[in-house]
């Protein structure tokens, strides 16, 4: 398909390229950003880009109020991103001329009943465990920082450090730096690997166009294991996990109606509400193993709304402007796979599960360093594809770099 006016800006529009990324998510998108960057002639592959994940997605930046039992090691890739976010939104804001809804606005998460409480007081000793600064507030003292919130609320957990973004601004924006960076997009569906003498060699357009190029990456969420042409034991195992979401808008007179995210146990029921400062309020999200489908079910918006309003009863005052449903890369161990893979020239950036938003920056860094230096910085070292297929990971360690 030829219907892009990126497409042809620079001879031979089908490469060779430095770096050929398959999918125009947020991920993809920060790949090609920091590899243009880099010096490197890079191309997007994706029949909408600016699509994907991040377009049913809170925005919420939960290093802490997300961490779970187990993914410690996550946490540090989290948190290094969490760092990185104000400097990397000053950046896309300036190359991009656009506004990307980062907000520093903090997290309380709120307890509903005692089982509840009690599921929060293991994560406030698993936070302090883990040197995260977070601080126990009373119900009562909940309700003084959140007037809307239910009297019932048992207590909760105040982190200043979780913030937010809009990512579909956020998208928005990257795709704007992308071309401003000199990215070149291919509004195609990537129809299948090319390998050449066992090495990655490009892609195939679904209209049959060939695009030529010395590494691609492979960042199309969760079809990423899903490209015809990867061969054996390279294909990564993500799986997509379900999420419906609903956005609501907070008009003037009842502003502001919460003043941070609220994350919430509702009587074991994982819940947030997410304000913007525009007055738009996201609501999520279900978790599901149900596949590729992304039908908005009635149980998923009863479920979300029933136990909004039972943390914030006011909410049912509010117009219901959207539901949409998204699906998580999800991995086995709901880590990323970030760096290059067992065949030589193809790498992936894909399986960031609930954290996709959050991971943006650091994942835009070290993959550009991967793909113009040919080390992966150690931060996202723990995070290799290898971890999934160590027989592959000790072959390439016993040849020469
Ligand atoms: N990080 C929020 C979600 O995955 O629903």
């Amino acid at each position: 398909m030829r219907s892009s006016h990126h497409e042809g800006r620079s001879a031979g529009d089908g490469g060779p390229y430095d770096v050929l990324v398959v999918g125009g998510g947020i991920i993809g998108l920060v790949t090609a950003w920091r590899s243009a960057q880099r010096g490197l002639r890079t191309a997007v592959v994706d029949p909408d880009p600016g699509g994907g994940a991040a377009r049913v997605a809170a925005g919420m930046l939960a290093a802490v109020t997300e961490l779970h039992y187990g993914e410690e090691l996550l946490l540090g890739l989290n948190l290094a991103s969490a760092a990185r976010y104000p400097a990397f939104v000053a950046e896309l804001e300036e190359a991009s001329g656009r506004d990307t809804g980062f907000r520093t606005c903090g997290t309380l998460a709120v307890a509903l009943d005692a089982d509840d409480r009690a599921h929060l007081r293991e994560l406030h000793a698993l936070q302090r465990r883990s040197g995260l600064e977070s601080q126990w507030l009373t119900g009562r003292e909940c309700r003084r920082l959140e007037p809307m919130l239910a009297p019932g609320v048992r207590g909760g957990l105040r982190v200043d450090g979780d913030h937010q973004i809009d990512p579909r601004r956020l998208a928005a924006a990257l795709l704007t730096a992308c071309e401003r960076a000199g990215v070149v997009f291919h509004r195609a569906r990537a129809e299948r690997l090319t390998v050449v003498r066992d090495r990655a060699a490009g892609i195939v357009l679904a209209r049959g166009a060939e695009l030529a190029a010395g590494q691609t990456v492979l960042a199309a969420g969760s079809l990423s294991g899903r490209l015809p042409g990867l061969p054996d034991g390279v294909a990564p195992p993500v799986r997509p996990v379900k999420g419906q979401v609903l956005r609501l808008t907070v008009p003037a007179r009842y502003a502001p109606f919460l003043s941070r995210t609220v994350r919430a146990l509702v009587r074991g029921g994982h819940l947030y509400l997410v304000p913007r400062e525009n007055g738009e309020l996201v609501v999520g999200a279900t978790s599901e193993e149900m596949g590729w489908d992304t039908t908005v079910t009635a149980g998923g918006v009863y479920e979300l709304l029933r136990d909004a309003h039972e943390l914030v009863p006011g909410i049912t005052e509010l117009p219901l402007v959207e539901t949409r449903a998204g699906l998580r890369p999800g991995s086995p161990d709901n880590a990323p796979l970030l760096g290059p893979t067992a065949l030589p020239g193809l790498h992936l950036a894909t399986g960031h599960h609930r954290n996709g938003v959050l991971l943006t920056p650091v994942t835009g860094d070290v993959m550009a360093a991967a793909l113009a230096d040919g080390e992966l910085p150690e931060v996202a070292r723990p995070f290799t594809p290898y971890r999934f297929s160590p027989a592959a990971d000790s072959v390439r360690q016993e040849q020469p770099a």
